[in-house]
C-alpha cells in the first residue's frame, strides 16, 4: 500500500463519506448518517472530521469531537481492503495529538458491545471500558 494522506474532510467529500461509512463503518444500533448532518458538523468544526485518502479514494475516517470540555472520537473506520496495516492506529494518533494540542486530558469513544474489531483497536490503543457508566439517551424532535 502506498502512503495514505490524512487531511480534514470538506463539503466536497460528503457523498463519498456517506458511501464509505455504509461499507466500512460501525452502523448497527445508531441513526443513519445524513448529508445534512455531515455538512453541519463540517461547518461547526472544520478540523474535526479527518479522512485518509489513498489514490484519490477515501480509505479511512475519524471524527475528533471537541467542545472545549469533552474529547470524543467517533466514526473511526477503515475500508475493508485497507485494514490491518496500521491505518486505524494512525488515525487515532492523529486525533489524540489534536486533542492534546487543544488542552484535552482524556479521550473517549462509544463502542458497541458486540463489535470485536472495534474493541480490538481501542484496547490496542490503550483505551479501556468503564463498567460503572451507561449512556442515557433521549431522542430530540
Ligand atoms: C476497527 C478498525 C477501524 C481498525 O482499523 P485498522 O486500520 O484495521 O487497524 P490497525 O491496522 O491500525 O490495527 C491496530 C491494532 O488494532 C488491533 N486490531 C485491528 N484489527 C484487528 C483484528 N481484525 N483482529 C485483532 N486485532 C485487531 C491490533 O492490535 C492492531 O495492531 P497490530 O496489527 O499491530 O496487531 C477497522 O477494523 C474498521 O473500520 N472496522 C469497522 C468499523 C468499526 O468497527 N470502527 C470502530 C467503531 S467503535
Amino acid at each position: 500500500m502506498s502512503h495514505p494522506l490524512l487531511r480534514p474532510a470538506t463539503t466536497a467529500d460528503v457523498q463519498a463519506l456517506l458511501g464509505f461509512w455504509l461499507e466500512a463503518g460501525e452502523n448497527d444500533s445508531r441513526p443513519a448518517d445524513s448529508a445534512d448532518a455531515v455538512r453541519r458538523q463540517l461547518e461547526r468544526d472544520p478540523e474535526a472530521l479527518v479522512v485518509a485518502e489513498l489514490d484519490g479514494r477515501i480509505v479511512g475516517s475519524v471524527i475528533a469531537g471537541w467542545d472545549g470540555w469533552r474529547a470524543h472520537v467517533y466514526r473511526l473506520a477503515v475500508h475493508p481492503d485497507a485494514r490491518r496495516r496500521g491505518l486505524g492506529r494512525l488515525l487515532l494518533e492523529h486525533v489524540e495529538a489534536r486533542f492534546t494540542a487543544l488542552g484535552a486530558t482524556r479521550v473517549d469513544a462509544m463502542v458497541l458491545e458486540g463489535n470485536a474489531l472495534g474493541q480490538a483497536i481501542w484496547a490496542a490503543a490503550g483505551y479501556a471500558p468503564q463498567d460503572d457508566w451507561r449512556r442515557w439517551v433521549k431522542p430530540l424532535r
